[in-house]
């Protein structure tokens, strides 16, 4: 079977990752259209990749041509709308990160998914790195034992994005804790095998992204800056593991770009970008390094996972409950920053 895919939204990810990987999967994949509300963008990218249609809306594009899948590549607020609409019509979906902007819809999304009997997958690349491949064979085999705890870092010292619309709240729903946060958060929680969070303590902060300053992601935008560029939070679940994190557009720290997650089990630890891993055997410490990990792009694995998933109608790597789970700890620790105190996560998720 070939899998007729259409793309909404053809700005960077699209073009970067999504395309060109669904490319790669060669007669498995034929990309039909994309659409684009800014209707030159989509005409543009329809024929540099050689994809017979476009369109300026979804909706239209959902009517007219028949399709077996979506990747839904828009700012983070048409996410629920768009993934709705191609669920709706039939399609499975691979929804680019984060989930949504609110939990009710990533809720809702996660029910529709259900309905229809489709796959919605999330767009976590850093899950199919080797360094997570590996360890996770590792703590599948019992080698870190009960992770209890851990810590997860996405900080960038001057990484405000130049571009796109990464700064405004209205149309991300947040900076980098819902932007890069995100990443190493589905990392970490995959890693523990997704436990259900119980409480949250978030703060945020905005110092530096509200003024000029250097841009190693070029020059934002900082009169309409409306984020957080610091986010920090501590977060507990249900089985009594905790996680800290800390995630940045802008702060001042050493290192440009820190992206990790560690991990602290009863049997051993980890850090995971890079790679090694901590433990006590025979009465010595000892710290296991990988000699050789493959080589393979994230997103090349993460497209090609998506269209066997569709066309063996497995279970994809990042599943929409998962999402929810998530959705729930990101907008937990915005309401905490806001609310100035600690947040418990409400209900069960009902999917
Ligand atoms: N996995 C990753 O590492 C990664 C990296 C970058 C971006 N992303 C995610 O991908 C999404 C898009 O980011 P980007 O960098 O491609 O942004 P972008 O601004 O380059 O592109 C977004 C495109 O969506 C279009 N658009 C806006 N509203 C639309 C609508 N209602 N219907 C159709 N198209 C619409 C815009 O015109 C634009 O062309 C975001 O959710 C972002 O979080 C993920």
């Amino acid at each position: 079977m070939v899998l007729k895919v259409g793309i909404i939204g053809a700005g960077g990810i699209a073009k970067d990752a999504h395309i060109p990987n669904y490319l790669k999967c060669g007669e498995k994949v034929e990309i039909v259209a994309i659409s684009d509300v800014a209707i030159e963008k989509a005409e543009e990218v329809a024929k540099e990749f050689g994809i017979p249609h476009f369109f300026s809306s979804y909706e239209e594009m959902l009517e007219k041509v028949e399709l077996d899948a979506v990747s839904v590549c828009t700012p983070n607020k048409f996410h629920y709308p768009a993934t709705q609409a191609a669920l709706n019509a039939g399609c499975h979906v691979l929804c680019e990160k984060p989930p949504a902007m609110t939990v009710k819809e990533a809720e809702a999304m996660a029910e529709a998914a259900e309905k229809a009997g489709k796959i919605l997958t999330y767009g976590f690349h850093y899950r199919h790195a080797p360094q997570v491949e590996a360890l996770k064979r590792f703590i599948d085999a019992g080698e870190l034992g009960e992770i209890y705890a851990a810590r997860v870092t996405a900080m960038r010292r001057r990484g405000i994005p130049g571009w796109g619309v990464f700064t405004n709240k209205e149309l991300q729903g947040g900076g980098p804790l819902i932007d890069i946060g995100v990443h190493m958060l589905d990392t970490a929680l995959y890693l523990m095998g997704y436990p259900e969070p119980d409480t949250v303590f978030g703060v945020t902060y905005q110092k530096l992204g509200n003024r000029k300053g250097v841009g190693l992601f070029g020059q934002w935008d900082w009169e309409n800056y409306s984020i957080e560029d610091l986010a920090r939070g501590m977060i507990t679940f249900k089985n009594g593991a905790s996680i800290l994190l800390d995630t940045s557009f802008a702060a001042n720290v050493e290192k440009h770009e820190e992206m990790n997650v560690a991990l602290m089990g009863t049997e051993g630890g980890a850090d995971v970008f890079p790679l090694k891993i901590y433990q006590e055997k025979h009465e010595t410490l000892i710290d296991i390094t990988p000699s050789y990990l493959p080589n393979k792009g994230y997103h090349e694995l993460e497209l090609a996972r998506f269209v066997d998933a569709c066309v063996q109608g497995t279970k994809p790597i990042s599943t929409a409950i998962e999402g929810v789970y998530l959705q729930q700890i990101i907008n937990g620790l915005y309401e905490s920053a806001e609310k100035g105190e600690a947040v418990k996560i409400g209900g069960k998720v009902r999917v």
